[in-house]
């Protein structure tokens, strides 16, 4: 199967089998053999109501009739315009504007492009363990070595690379770091509130607060990228709530396309201004802001006013403390945290991780391996997930 498929992006070897999709409904999709599981990785966090959630597939389903495809920067349908609107509307500063992407790197890419246009200055600063994306420009900032690694001498490095802290007595180390810094390099800081693929870490209370302020004394844009946390994941409708007011620059992607790809780059008005240009745009891509991704998004943003998720997951944040908390005890286990509804448990053997992992998938539950070592497990579930479920898969771990 997938014989002329170069190996570039089939993950399947590594877990040593395959799993070919055929459907999903809700928390639960089928194999191409009739086999069901239970989703606990939402689909890296995009179906955060679901799979083939039945509101946002009528809209999608409806809006086929007519409009097939728009034309990238040019020609875009009015529903682009109401997008912008509705997602500034998300927030209580109302002097922002929005510049689309078809992913999130184009998002992460977007706010580094910004942060260089706006400071003139030619360094970003960006943390231990965090993901931001794989392209050749945003590569330098994912900071897991096995990603990195194998292009490093082809990168241009405009990182500063800083320990992201999970520990409060960590903050002072940061704070100290930064002030022996030259900020008159520095054009940003791109920081996950909570980091997912390097795997689901928390920083202590105050981390963001740290960093707003160092940016705001030196000219800095402050950036962060809630493509993961965004969308009431952590508790809050967006994770830098916990501490600030709004960043300089903020990157949306995964739930906000309502399962098709979009995302935003969210920045103050007055920076984003830096992008008017005569004649061509200096940011473009053909398949931008597809119609459908758009209406999709729309029904997303809809649903999600209606539904108010965040109390949702402050009550499915009580479910997994109470039953993942029960596992803290095993030797091979060496921590559990998360905050929402993203969690991960780390054990202390990678090999063990990956066993842990596949004998999951074969019990019939779907979770992900995160971190550079690949052994922190990660439950990152649509808001709906059932405790009944999730009692199921801890006892496969507890028995192992
Ligand atoms: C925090 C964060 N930023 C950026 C990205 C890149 O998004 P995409 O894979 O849509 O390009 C991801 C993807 O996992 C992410 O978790």
């Amino acid at each position: 199967m997938f014989k002329y498929e170069s190996p570039t992006s089939l993950s399947l070897k590594t877990g040593g089998f395959s799993l070919i999709l055929k459907k999903a409904k809700g928390d639960y999709i089928w194999d191409n053999k009739g086999k069901r599981y239970y989703d606990f990785t939402s689909f890296f966090g995009v179906s955060l109501f679901g799979h083939f959630n039945p509101f946002i597939i009528k809209r999608v389903k409806n809006y086929f009739k007519e409009k097939p495809h728009s034309m990238g920067d040019l020609f875009p349908y009015e529903e682009r315009e109401k997008l912008s609107e509705k997602i500034v509307s998300l927030f209580k500063n109302k002097n922002l504007s929005v510049t689309f992407g078809i992913s999130g790197t184009d998002a992460v890419e977007l706010a580094i492009k910004t942060a260089f246009l706006y400071t003139k200055k030619e360094k970003i600063i960006s943390f231990k363990n965090s993901y931001h994306g794989l392209s050749m420009g945003i590569l330098p900032l994912t900071n897991l070595k096995h990603f990195q690694n194998p292009f490093k001498k082809f990168l241009k490095n405009y990182s500063i690379e800083l320990k992201f802290p999970e520990k409060e007595e960590e903050l002072e180390e940061l704070e100290k770091r930064l002030k022996k810094l030259n900020p008159s390099k520095i054009a940003g800081i791109i920081v996950e509130p909570i980091q997912g693929r390097g795997g689901i870490r928390i920083p202590p209370k105050g981390f963001l607060k740290i960093l707003y302020d160092f940016c705001k004394k030196n000219d800095i844009l402050f950036i962060i990228d809630e493509i993961f946390t965004g969308f009431s994941r952590t508790g809050k409708d967006f994770c830098f709530q916990y501490e600030i007011d709004f960043p300089d620059i903020l990157c949306l992607g995964k739930a906000l396309g309502g399962g098709f790809p979009l995302s935003a780059c969210v920045g103050r008005r007055e920076i984003m201004k830096v992008w008017e240009v005569k004649g061509d745009p200096l940011y473009a891509t053909t398949f931008l802001t597809h119609p459908v991704s758009v209406i999709s998004s729309l029904a997303f943003l809809e649903l999600y006013k209606k539904e108010r998720p965040v109390k949702i997951v402050k009550e499915k944040e009580k479910i997994f403390e109470k039953h993942l908390l029960k596992l803290k005890d095993s030797e091979k286990i060496k921590d559990i945290r998360g905050k929402g509804i993203m969690w991960g448990i780390e054990f202390r053997d990678e090999k063990f991780a990956l066993k842990v992992w596949k004998i999951l998938i074969e019990r019939g539950f779907l979770t992900l391996l995160e971190g550079e070592k690949h052994n922190v497990l990660s439950f990152v579930p649509s808001v709906y997930f059932r405790e009944k479920e999730l009692r199921k898969a801890l006892k496969i771990i507890f028995e192992m």
